[in-house]
């Protein structure tokens, strides 16, 4: 199989999985619960649940094993996605090719339908746990990893540190530690996290960790990229944000070429982690394809 039916496999496994996991519909709440299905079914390329699986497959698990992890950094990932679109973050109208949460459900609801996403991964994580699928330890363990990668210190002090930043160029290394954590950090998580599911030691979670950040870096840069160069249909969310939004990007403080050829330096240095891997094939092949992405 190549990277591509690889990673669709992944992708199916994940929304047979979040289906499940998705709260029912027909409740008293029930405005909450389809906002949220709205958003986590919309599509998106599950590129984090395809990395905490195959982390974990590579580190001698089993995939399923780390599925409800792979579901649960989807809902926290969709979360961010959710509340990044508020009119009073991004204002951004489109996602996932569908308008945005807030433009189908109104903004209260949108809100509410963030917060549950990111609530509901601990409790996926803890259960798995529970129910032993996932060795207590690891839970546990997981469970701390993605509090510390999703908060202050992750992808919500990134975003914070984007917020404060609008309509300000602030030097290029704020820009780059912002970068490592709005985006950095839960990629980082997907990649430590399948490890650990794994049971695998120090060394796979530093280099996986290792691995995560610089991927991450990449990933966020093309992104800015992307937002320049690519056209809204592809791209599913609208082109030209950053610039609307009055975000000074990487490609802002260095240019279009010199953005381009540090995600390229970037991916590089990534892929120099995935050594500790002896069966690295299908993360090495996505690695590269991220770079060359068109959405
Ligand atoms: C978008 O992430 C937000 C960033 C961190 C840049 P993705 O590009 O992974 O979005 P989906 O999940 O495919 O929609
Ligand atoms: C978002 O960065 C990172 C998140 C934590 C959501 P962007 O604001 O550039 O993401 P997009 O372009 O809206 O997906
Ligand atoms: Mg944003
Ligand atoms: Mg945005
Ligand atoms: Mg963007």
């Amino acid at each position: 199989m190549n990277v591509k039916e690889i990673l669709a496999d992944y992708a199916e496994m994940t929304e047979q999985a979040l289906a499940k996991y998705l709260p029912a519909t027909e409740c008293l709440q029930k405005s909450v619960a389809e906002a949220a299905r709205y958003s986590l079914s919309a599509g998106g390329k599950r590129i984090r649940p395809a990395l905490v699986m195959e982390f974990c497959r590579v580190c001698g698990g089993e995939p399923e094993t780390a599925l409800p992890v792979a579901c649960a950094i989807e809902m926290m990932h969709t979360f961010s996605l959710i509340h990044d679109d508020l009119p009073c973050m991004d204002d951004d109208d489109l996602r996932r090719g569908k308008p945005a949460c807030h433009k189908a459900f109104g903004e209260a609801t949108a809100v509410l339908a963030g917060d549950l996403l990111a609530i509901m991964p601990f409790q996926i994580i803890a259960e798995a746990g529970i129910r032993k699928t996932l060795p207590m330890d690891s839970a546990l363990r997981i469970i701390k990893l993605l509090s510390e990668l999703s908060g202050l210190f992750g992808m919500i002090g990134g975003q914070t540190i984007d917020l404060e930043n609008e309509n300000k160029q602030p030097p290029t290394e704020v820009i780059l530690e912002m970068y490592r954590m709005k985006t950095g950090a839960l990629l980082e998580f997907c990649c430590k996290a399948g490890c650990i599911a794994a049971g695998a030691g120090a060394r796979e979670q530093l280099a996986a960790g290792a691995y995560g950040q610089r991927l991450g870096l990449a990933f966020q840069i093309i992104d800015d990229i992307l937002d320049v160069t690519a056209d809204e249909k592809t791209l599913g969310k609208p082109v030209g944000s950053d610039a609307d939004g009055g975000k000074y990007t990487y490609v802002d403080a260095v240019g279009l070429e010199r953005a381009k050829e540090q995600a390229k330096i970037l991916t590089e240095q990534a892929e120099s982690f995935l050594a500790e891997f002896p069966e690295r094939e299908f993360l090495s092949g996505l690695t590269k394809m991220l770079l060359d992405r068109q959405y």
